[in-house]
């Protein structure tokens, strides 16, 4: 059975741009602060470098290197290395990503709700709603919830498909063209805003809350785990993009050195957007008391609503703000598609448009799971609607649990089965930085070490009650039946990405052909 053709990139430079949109997203604009912010601001500072250096790059170089050196996408390169139960643990990734897609476009729609809102209506007296809590200032708080408990994201989300169509229906070329102006205008915005925060009275104060390190709290395990989790969700890791992007490059290509600068510029971009939102939060003493998405929807354009300069400066800076956003998230939307399209691509030979055409399809259906308008919870302290509420626990178990278990698992395969050293000669083959003896044991020991306290842990605190207690008493009589919904969700999750991971694995073969060079 011919392939279809792969296409390369068209550059080192587009590469490096694609790589770093993809990881640069919503994860560093908004879950970054969120995280640092409820894990005590300088507490979070060391487990996130820490799992940068030792869980993050190398498992970059990881992704890159077996992308490189099989030339394939996630799945089959993992079969290369080590057979059907590498695959199986490929298309386990994807499925897994996919459940991540799915929630991540429908937050990309409400941004663009709230971009088309922040030319006006955002800002304006909110309109009574009941059973809300207005918050004092400011009306964005409002503005979201009302929206959410519309049918509107759902137009919203039609578009931001259509839009992931668009970019990917020619692979890499039509990518690389589309990152070619989406990453520097986001580290334009970045600018400007940080800027703007930095230079606000007291911005300067909310800096140190980011930096001021809190070493007491290093010791509950719920900090690693959310530093661990969020450095594998902002350098896109466990989800088998990377991988596929990387097996677009000519046969010289330096992965070693390209995880480095990507995993630098990433997380480069992650802090300065930290001392951005952190400034304008604390320029103005809001204190963000709800959940992340909170902090995207409300938290930082209650800020924006009092810079001061009228309302220029506000529409200006906050459509800036959610135009940041919208271009961050579809940089990283489009490796995602990708992801699986080049995998579905790669082994049942199905033309390139028409699994593009049927992953929009599948995925607005999907993503319109998460805009149900029903209004669960009036208090608006976590969960909206019945959407978000989904949304949410999709997100604990996806998120939280699914990103490390791949990673704990591409580390076995590929340190084990194939063998660190081996992958470690073929990195160092092109690189100029080479990689010694210590790679081989983080790879074989040190992560997975780590991986599986974090994940033993998370277990621990999960059985003891603590993430479900979370929920169950905020839900109104109506809705009271989703006090039983993590273990639901867990459920439909476990077997959806089980069942269909297996599917594709023992669906169709390889061709038997060996590496391609
Ligand atoms: N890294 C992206 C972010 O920080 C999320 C993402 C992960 C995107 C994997 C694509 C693939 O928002």
């Amino acid at each position: 059975m011919p392939h279809h053709e792969r296409g390369q990139w068209g550059s080192r430079v587009g590469f490096i741009l694609a790589a770093s949109g993809s990881a640069i997203g919503l994860g560093n604009i908004v879950f970054f602060s969120a995280n640092a912010y409820k894990f005590g601001g300088g507490a979070f500072y060391l487990p996130y470098l820490i799992a940068l250096f030792v869980i993050g790059m190398p498992i970059m170089m990881l992704e890159f290197g077996l992308g490189h050196y099989t030339r394939r996408a996630f799945p089959e390169s993992l079969y290369k290395v080590a057979g059907k139960k590498g695959e199986f643990v490929g298309w386990w990734a994807l499925m897994n990503a996919s459940f991540i897609t799915l929630y991540y476009i429908t937050i990309l729609g409400w941004v663009m709700g709230m971009f088309a809102g922040a030319a006006g209506g955002l800002w304006k007296e909110a309109t009574a709603l009941t059973g809300f809590d207005m918050p004092s200032l400011g009306n964005p708080h409002g503005y979201f919830f009302a929206m959410l408990s519309s049918w509107r994201p759902l137009i919203f989300v039609v578009i931001v498909w259509g839009l992931n169509g668009l970019l990917v229906r020619r692979g890499v070329s039509s990518i690389e063209a589309a990152v070619r102006w989406f990453v520097p205008l986001m580290w334009l915005f970045m600018i400007l805003l940080i800027v703007r925060g930095v230079t606000l009275e007291n911005g300067i104060q909310g800096i140190w809350v980011l930096f001021t390190p809190d070493f007491t709290v290093m010791r509950d395990p719920a900090v690693w785990q959310g530093a661990f989790s969020q450095i594998f969700f902002t350098l896109s890791l466990g989800f088998g993009v990377l991988t596929a992007y990387s097996s677009y490059l000519p046969k010289d290509a330096d992965n070693t050195n390209n995880a480095i600068l990507t995993s630098l510029m990433n997380c480069g971009f992650e802090y300065i957007a930290g001392v951005a939102v952190f400034a304008i939060l604390f320029a103005f003493a809001i204190v963000p008391t709800a959940s992340t998405l909170a902090m995207m929807f409300f938290v930082v354009p209650q800020g924006i609503a009092q810079l001061p300069g009228g309302d220029p400066a506000i529409i200006g800076f906050g459509l800036l703000f959610f135009l940041l956003l919208l271009l961050a998230g579809l940089s990283s939307s489009v490796s995602l598609v990708e992801g699986l399209a080049a995998s579905v691509i790669d082994k049942f030979n199905v033309s390139r448009r028409r699994a593009v055409t049927l992953f929009c399809v599948f995925g607005t259906l999907g993503s319109a799971i998460f805009t149900l308008p029903h209004v669960v919870n009036p208090s608006l302290s976590d969960n909206g609607t019945l959407g978000l509420t989904l949304l949410d626990l999709t997100d604990h178990w996806a998120f939280s649990y699914g990103l490390l278990i791949v990673g704990l698992l591409e580390c076995l395969l590929v340190g084990w089965a194939f063998g660190a050293t081996r992958l470690r000669e073929h990195l160092n083959k092109n690189s100029h930085f080479k990689l010694n003896v210590i790679y081989d044991v983080l790879i074989k020991f040190v992560i997975p070490i780590l991986i599986i306290y974090v994940l033993v842990m998370a277990v621990k605190s999960e059985l003891a009650g603590l993430y479900g207690s979370a929920y169950v008493p905020n839900f109104s009589e109506t809705f009271s039946w989703l006090a039983g919904s993590p273990m639901a969700v867990l459920l439909i999750w476990l077997v959806v990405t089980v069942g269909l991971a297996a599917l594709f694995t023992f669906k169709g073969s390889y061709p038997d052909e060996g590496r391609d060079s």
